[in-house]
């Protein structure tokens, strides 16, 4: 198989870029490293399988360029974490919708099929008990940018569709829950690995909000292979499947966790939503899924505890990264430049 990943230098891009030559696939990313970057990717630089192309999916002839000479296109590439759609709302719609649409576009002209990453947040502030992927989506004003993401997310799901409906271009959505890892970074507002770098470094462990709202963080470690599973099963085409940790969680429980999971000596730190994203911000008190559809389809279970997460993230922080040249070298801003030989 000839797999393209968009957003492969990203977090669970680059751990689907492993699993993927893992099996034997052929693997191009198209990523602008904007907030993926070479380091995520050393460890299969030098497969003679792996191929970069550094570019946007915002550029059509770059899409067309890599998707042509692939069998399946996994869409990653988005603009993703609250603090950088909170800052740069413009920035994230054209890359979410317009990208998105090259995409869709280009895999309709060329037969490829297609795994959409699509997210959780389409959901909004909807807190059942448990949401299944027809729940309805209860979002705030579009004038916030907060929800400017789960807009484009969610048009991205209406538009994958619809090229289904209208062309029959085998696409799958798969609506990820808040999902953890080695190489997620936290500068973009991602809440564990930023209270496990606090923790780590000493400092206070900021927490938003009164901390009782509640997520279930599932590992990108089972997230990956039902990401694939899902891509490579028919009977997927044209339906969304929601991939979801098991165990809810508050986020002042988390905090805690991540105390005693590093032995660290910090303090938890409560702090208001407007000192980090400014008036008006607004969140979901409770986020869980429903997994029944993807149980059913693949079997998906996810069997990772948030204890372990959390120690692998750490692990992850504090392990020395491996900057070489490659890395070093490669990483300028460059329009477009191809690394890697197949
Ligand atoms: N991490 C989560 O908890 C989570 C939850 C729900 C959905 N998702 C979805 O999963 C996907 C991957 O997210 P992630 O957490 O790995 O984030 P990430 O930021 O690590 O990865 C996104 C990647 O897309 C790349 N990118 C951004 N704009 C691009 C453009 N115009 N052209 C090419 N590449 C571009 C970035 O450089 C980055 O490598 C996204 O579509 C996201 O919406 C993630």
């Amino acid at each position: 198989m000839r797999s393209l990943v968009t957003g492969g230098a990203g977090f669970i891009g680059s751990h689907l870029v492993e699993h993927l030559l893992s099996q034997g696939d052929q693997v191009i990313v198209l990523d602008d490293l904007s907030t993926g970057n070479l380091e995520n990717l050393s460890f299969v630089r030098d497969n003679p399988r792996f191929k970069l192309v550094i570019g946007t999916i915002l550029d059509p002839a770059v899409v067309l360029e890599c998707v042509s000479q692939c069998d399946r296109v996994y869409h990653l590439a988005a603009a993703v974490g609250v603090k950088l759609i909170v800052e740069d709302p413009l920035a994230s719609l054209r890359t979410n919708i317009h990208g998105t649409e090259n995409v869709l576009m280009v895999c309709a002209e060329t037969g490829a099929t297609l795994l959409l990453a699509s997210t959780s947040e389409i959901y909004g502030k909807n807190e059942s008990d448990s949401l299944s992927e027809d729940a309805d989506r209860i979002l705030g004003s579009p004038l916030k940018s907060r929800w400017s993401y789960a807009a484009a997310k969610g048009i991205d799901e209406a538009f994958a569709h619809a090229y289904w409906t209208r062309y029959g271009l085998p696409v799958s959505i798969v609506r990820l829950f808040n999902t953890v890892g080695p190489r997620q970074k936290g500068r973009y507002g991602m809440v564990v690995p930023n209270l496990v770098g606090q923790a780590l470094r000493g400092d206070p462990l900021t927490v938003f909000g009164d901390g009782r709202q509640t997520r279930c963080f599932s590992s990108v470690t089972d997230i990956v292979p039902a990401i694939v599973q899902i891509a490579e099963s028919t009977a997927a085409y044209g339906k969304a499947y929601n991939l979801g940790g098991a165990d809810e969680i508050s986020i002042l429980e988390l905090a805690e966790l991540v105390i005693h999971e590093t032995g660290s000596t910090s303090n938890i730190q409560l702090v208001p939503y407007e000192n980090a994203y400014g008036d008006g911000y607004e969140d979901m008190r409770r986020r869980v899924p429903d997994n029944t559809l993807a149980h059913e389809l693949i079997g998906f279970v996810p069997r990772t505890r948030i204890d372990e997460m959390v120690r692998m993230v750490a692990q992850s922080l504090t392990t020395a990264v491996d900057r070489d040249d490659w890395t070093m070298t490669q990483a300028r801003p460059a329009h477009r430049s191809i690394i890697g030989a197949h």
